[in-house]
């Protein structure tokens, strides 16, 4: 017998079901997500002056295509490049072109790469040669607020504890949060249930169980938190110009606490600490 929960196509959100996954599904991440991490340290070396974000996503696409991954995003409700690059104003889903990177630019790379099922979402920013002092405090603050939230991301507390630890690392420094995108459950789907707000109260929304996994990945403003999406419909930007800056790791919740899956190889998801070791 089969039930009709059983019957549904695994590839689809079910509302209000957050799944909860077991050793199968750590260890299906875990690889995902090491080969997401890997490209992206391998792009770190590339991010130069001069360079196009075209030339990030070819590398991207081939790296995925030799190692039997498939990026999320190619074809992605019609989008066609395996990366998101995200320049200076430019908050989330930058798209790929043949512009070149300039001297002071900072670029966002979200990368999502499927791999035997499983989708490992990461981004990180890549500073393009030297940076401005606000810059470089608005990438500290935005690695300074996904650390906070990982450090609720734990048994006992809920998804409202994230995000309030992450808005109170931001608008702490006099930066804000952006609203009108959110992490998400991943696993065997790119976007599944839970949401994760990036703002929010303590002890507000689900409470956090092991095995679920998600994404945090906060978008922080040194201006307002408004965005629009510009009319290829897909760049969001903010409204008042103002840099924007984002990281974003995938995660399961364990027993006591939480393991990043997209951890860096090389050191490299921070671009500042990177540069010091270099
Ligand atoms: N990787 C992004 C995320 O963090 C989603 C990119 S969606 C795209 O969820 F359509 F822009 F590609
Ligand atoms: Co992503
Ligand atoms: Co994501």
């Amino acid at each position: 017998m089969i039930t009709y929960v059983e019957a549904q196509p695994k590839s689809r959100r079910t509302p209000g079901v957050i799944p909860l996954h077991g050793a199968e599904g750590f260890e299906g991440m875990r690889k995902a997500s090491a080969l997401t991490a890997q490209a992206l340290d391998i792009l770190f070396d590339f991010v130069e002056p001069g360079v196009p974000t075209a030339k990030l996503d070819q590398i991207a696409y081939e790296f995925a295509r030799d190692n039997g991954a498939v990026p999320a995003t190619l074809f992605y409700k019609g989008y066609r490049h395996s990366i998101c690059t995200s320049i200076n104003h430019v908050v989330c889903h930058g798209i790929p072109d043949d512009r070149g990177l300039r001297e002071g630019d900072i670029v966002n790379v979200d990368l999502t790469l499927i791999l035997d099922g499983w989708y490992g979402d990461s981004s990180r920013m890549y500073p393009v040669g030297e940076i401005s002092r606000k810059a470089e405090r608005l990438i500290e603050v935005t690695y300074a607020s996904l650390e906070a939230g990982l450090a609720a991301a734990r048994p006992g507390n809920t998804t409202g504890d994230i995000g309030a630890a992450i808005q109170a690392v931001a608008e702490g420094e006099r930066m804000s949060v952006v609203r009108d995108f959110v992490g998400h459950g991943v696993g065997r789907l790119f976007h599944d249930e839970p949401n994760i707000l990036h703002f929010g109260t303590p002890g507000t929304g689900v409470p956090l169980k092991p095995g679920m996994i998600f994404t945090i990945e906060p978008m922080i403003n040194l201006g307002k938190p408004h965005v629009k999406i510009l009319s290829d419909g897909w760049t969001a930007v903010t409204r008042d110009r103002t840099l924007s800056a984002q990281c974003e790791h995938s995660i399961g919740i364990t027993e006591t606490g939480n393991e990043v899956f997209t951890v860096s190889p090389g050191s490299l998801f921070n671009p500042l600490e990177a540069r010091k070791s270099r």
